[in-house]
């Protein structure tokens, strides 16, 4: 008897587990149709190698300076939207209203997450590399094609 509890023990701790290393509980909400970037998409997609050299600068940059709150990939924390939502695709948020965040920061409009501040110390040139990476991860997840829009890159 003690075993067979033993065992239905260790069998729900085993379930709780991987429940809790596969699912999302920080994911924000996603406020348009747009289809939720995964993890594994994001792996393979923004892997160094996929990267532009620019991109790539970009990526230390947003490391540094965003991915607290955008998380590492853009996919977002409980402190900042996913940058590879549809709603920052290039035709809704074009280039300039990234450097106006970084800049000016960004009062709440589209989540529940609170305001953005600017963010200082970030030199012009680190903001176009930084625009650069998310544009190429935003592209790598299908949010739009090549050149259709006009981006730093
Ligand atoms: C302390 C958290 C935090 C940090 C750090 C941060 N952001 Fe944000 N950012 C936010 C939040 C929250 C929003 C969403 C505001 C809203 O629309 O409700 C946002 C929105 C944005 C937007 C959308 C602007 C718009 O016009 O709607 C861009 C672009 C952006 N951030 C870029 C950046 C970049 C680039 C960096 C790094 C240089 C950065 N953010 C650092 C929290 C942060």
């Amino acid at each position: 008897m003690n075993i067979r509890l033993a065992a239905v023990c260790i069998v729900t701790m085993t379930a709780l587990l991987v429940t809790a290393s596969c699912g999302e509980p920080g994911a924000p909400p996603t406020p348009t149709a747009v289809p939720q970037v995964t993890g594994d998409a994001l792996a393979s997609s923004s892997s160094a190698s996929d990267l532009s050299e620019r991109a790539r600068a970009g990526e230390s940059a947003f490391n540094a300076n965003c991915s607290v709150c955008h998380g590492v990939g853009a996919v977002g924390t409980r402190s900042g939207p996913p940058l590879t939502d549809g709603v920052y695709h290039p035709g809704h948020h074009g280039d300039p209203s990234f450097r106006s965040a970084v800049r000016n920061g960004v009062p709440q409009h589209h989540w529940g997450f609170g305001d953005m501040a600017s963010v200082p110390g970030v030199s012009a040139d680190e903001v176009e590399s930084i625009i650069c990476y998310v544009r190429e991860v935003q592209r790598a997840n299908g949010l739009f094609e090549g050149s259709d829009y006009s981006t730093v890159c």
